[in-house]
């Protein structure tokens, strides 16, 4: 065998091509399907255990030589060039690399889409907030231990202390304070929390948060509007359940889990073996806050909902690190190029 591998190694050195069907020639009787060096891996079943690894290795050897040969025969051969085809000023320009859209956006989209498939406005606030519309509006009195559950970044302007938003609460406040019911709107944008950057925190990140006032909004509405969002952005299969918990601005309130994206409810270690994972919070508007902005609490009534959309991202991409969503690593941004 070592012999054979000999001879075809001369023989692939000494080859000489005239044209590309040369070149054609030399691939089909060494490299094609049924050329040399397939008959040696065929023989190899033959070679006692072992010599195997030794004949193997000499049998790959010969391989990369005969590519690398094919290669250069390539390389080296000039078609005959047709001068009017290869100038032809028809054709298209090759096609600029635009980029693409950073994840956060496009789940952003996603979700503002599916909002206004259902009639929700859009609704954008200042980042810069002042206490009463990112607290005291939203039922969180003065000193109230509430205010600890988001750790806020505040800064001193004179003798007036403002702050970071630490939701995008604060701009629905803004909303019910210039609209009066039916108020229909999502508010996505970068909050701030005073947080250690960790994998699983961070100090500024991007929430989606909902709000509907008329008459006659009921709990039952709630859950199937955010029914109605989970089958929309993680598949007709997807369920949720709800937990009580706690908002100062809504009551009831609840946190919202939807099915395991990954395991379909049947348990996993993304989703800790429960089959569910959380995506939200929400609630019945607190009658407090509807009066707080001049809505009258006696003839209206809503829901209100509030979701990050790194949270969501992390479902969607199985991307299990915050940070990495704020590093802006080429090779991380590259990999959404097709979902422009
Ligand atoms: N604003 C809450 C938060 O950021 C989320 C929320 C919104 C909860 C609306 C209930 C209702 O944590």
């Amino acid at each position: 065998m070592i012999e054979q591998i000999q001879k075809i190694e001369e023989e692939i050195e000494t080859f000489n091509a005239k044209d590309t069907s040369d070149i054609e020639k030399f691939r089909i009787r060494f490299l094609g399907s049924k050329g040399l060096i397939k008959g040696l891996y065929a023989l190899l079943r033959e070679v006692p255990n072992e010599n195997k690894k030794e004949f193997g290795q000499k049998i790959n050897d010969l391989r990369t030589i005969a590519e690398s040969k094919l290669n250069n025969l390539k390389g080296s051969n000039k078609k005959p060039v047709n001068k009017k085809s290869e100038e032809d000023l028809s054709k298209p320009t090759r096609a600029d690399s635009v980029g693409s859209h950073h994840p956060l956006s496009i789940i952003k989209r996603e979700i503002e889409d599916i909002f206004k498939k259902i009639g929700f406005s859009i609704s954008e606030g200042p980042e810069i907030e002042d206490d009463w519309h990112n607290f005291s509006a939203l039922n969180f009195p003065p000193e109230h231990p509430a205010r600890d559950m988001q750790d806020t970044f505040f800064i001193q302007k004179g003798k007036e202390e403002i702050a970071l938003r630490t939701h995008t609460s604060s701009v629905q406040v803004r909303v019910m304070e210039n609209n009066q019911p039916p108020i229909r709107t999502i508010s996505p944008g970068r909050v701030y929390r005073n947080e250690a950057i960790s994998a699983r925190a961070h100090c500024f990140f991007h929430q989606v948060e909902g709000l509907y006032i008329d008459e006659n909004v009921s709990f039952a509405d709630l859950k199937q509007t955010l029914l109605y969002f989970a089958k929309e952005m993680f598949g007709e299969k997807a369920e949720i359940r709800l937990r009580p918990s706690f908002f100062p601005f809504t009551e009831p309130s609840a946190e919202v889990d939807v099915s395991c994206t990954i395991c379909n409810g049947k348990g996993c270690n993304v989703c800790k073996y429960t089959g569910w994972l959380e995506i939200l919070g929400c609630g019945m508007v607190y009658p407090n806050v509807l009066e707080s902005s001049n809505i009258d609490s006696k003839k209206y009534s809503g829901f209100a909902f509030g979701m990050g959309v790194e949270r969501i991202a992390q479902l969607k991409y199985k991307v299990n690190d915050l940070r990495i969503y704020s590093e802006n690593d080429i090779r991380f941004l590259n990999q959404f190029k097709s979902e422009l």
